[in-house]
């Protein structure tokens, strides 16, 4: 109820405060999380803005604090901050590593991303907060507080994969970006974030698994009646390590030559493997025409018919009536 989602909130709101502080105000967090960020290239404004934190390399060193400060053990256990041992006594989930907070599109903490500093496989790289009556992953966006009013003013919102490309594609000065971080694009973020924009620009990894999410994503988009664009990275970068190559201009001016509508993105990705076989390039037309399928607006979809006719150079009669057999499928 109420009363429960508030007490979480507020131990979340004094945790992230704690992380926050042992980066800036302790030995360890300076020497170790602080090193570490300013590695990455962060600003000190980027750390305040986003509340960075680091959480000491200890068992108890946050739990401890917070019982001395009267914070109840069942918000801190429900909260995932602190897990309770056999023996009734608590002690941190985060230990050594940098605190990304969480926060919901009102400006309250509900949740934590905590990173790794070590290089062993073996350590997952990022710990999350657990789904408690505050925060439902499917539901959030990183970074959408900070966002949601350049999301308005651009009339755009850029779709990262992770914390870090939120922070360094901001820190570029694009403060219209938000991250799924952590799960794979829900149907209830493209909800929440088509009450600011109907446009979305997806800026995925260049790696395979990215690819092959921003094919999926930018069907759900469609389905949800929203625009998508997509811009590439190459193999191996994220837009946080590409703005880091490049530097802020030369990023902005590779997201503004390489952003393709959906239609593009995805005949030319898939027809780089198809080469001109005639067979793989029907499969590619049959594939483009699936995605134009999920567009609600019908209109719409014939002006992209039209558009995908052109590129593939194929008759706009016999995509018209893919395209109807597929929506009588459908319905
Ligand atoms: P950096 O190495 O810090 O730049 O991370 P990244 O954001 O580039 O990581 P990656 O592309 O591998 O993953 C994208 C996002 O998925 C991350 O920002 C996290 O939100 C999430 N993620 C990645 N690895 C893990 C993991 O081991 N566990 C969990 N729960 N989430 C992860
Ligand atoms: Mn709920
Ligand atoms: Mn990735
Ligand atoms: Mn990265
Ligand atoms: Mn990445």
């Amino acid at each position: 109820e109420d009363n429960r989602r508030e007490s979480l909130m507020i131990v979340s709101g004094y945790a992230a405060k704690f992380f926050h502080e042992s980066l800036l105000e302790t030995d360890e967090g300076q020497s170790i999380g602080l090193s570490y960020f300013r590695e990455r290239g962060f600003t000190n404004d980027t750390i305040k803005k986003f509340e960075l934190g680091y959480s000491p390399d200890q068992w108890e060193a946050f739990s401890g604090a917070a019982i001395r400060n009267g914070y109840q053990e069942e918000f801190l256990v429900e909260s995932g901050l602190s897990v309770k041992r056999d023996n009734g006594t608590l002690y941190d989930r985060y230990r050594g590593r940098v605190m990304f907070p969480i926060h919901s599109f009102t400006g309250r903490v509900i949740a934590f991303g905590g990173r790794t500093l070590k290089t062993d496989k073996a350590v997952p790289k990022y710990v999350n907060s657990p789904e408690s009556e505050i925060y439902h992953k499917s539901n959030i966006l990183y970074g959408l507080y900070f966002a949601k009013k350049s999301i308005r003013e651009e009339d755009n919102c850029y779709l990262v994969e992770g914390y870090a490309d939120v922070l360094s594609v901001s820190q570029a000065g694009i403060e219209n970006v938000v991250a799924s971080s952590g799960t794979s694009l829900t149907v209830e973020q493209i909800k929440l974030i088509s009450r600011f924009t109907k446009n979305i620009t997806i800026l995925y990894d260049g790696d395979a698994a990215g690819i092959k999410a921003s094919l999926r994503g930018l069907d759900m988009i469609l389905e949800q009646g929203l625009n998508v664009k997509v811009v590439s990275f190459p193999d191996g970068h994220d837009p946080d390590s590409y703005v880091r190559k490049l530097g802020t201009n030369a990023f902005k001016k590779h997201i503004e030559e390489n952003k393709k509508d959906f239609i593009l993105y995805k005949t030319t990705l898939l027809l780089k493997d198809a080469g001109n076989d005639p067979i793989r390039k029907a499969e590619v037309i049959r594939e483009v025409v699936e995605s134009i399928a999920k567009i609600p607006d019908s209109i719409k979809a014939s002006v992209f018919i039209k558009e995908c006719s052109s590129i593939m150079q194929i008759d706009e009669r016999a995509l018209l009536s893919e395209l109807n057999k597929m929506r009588l499928a459908k319905a």
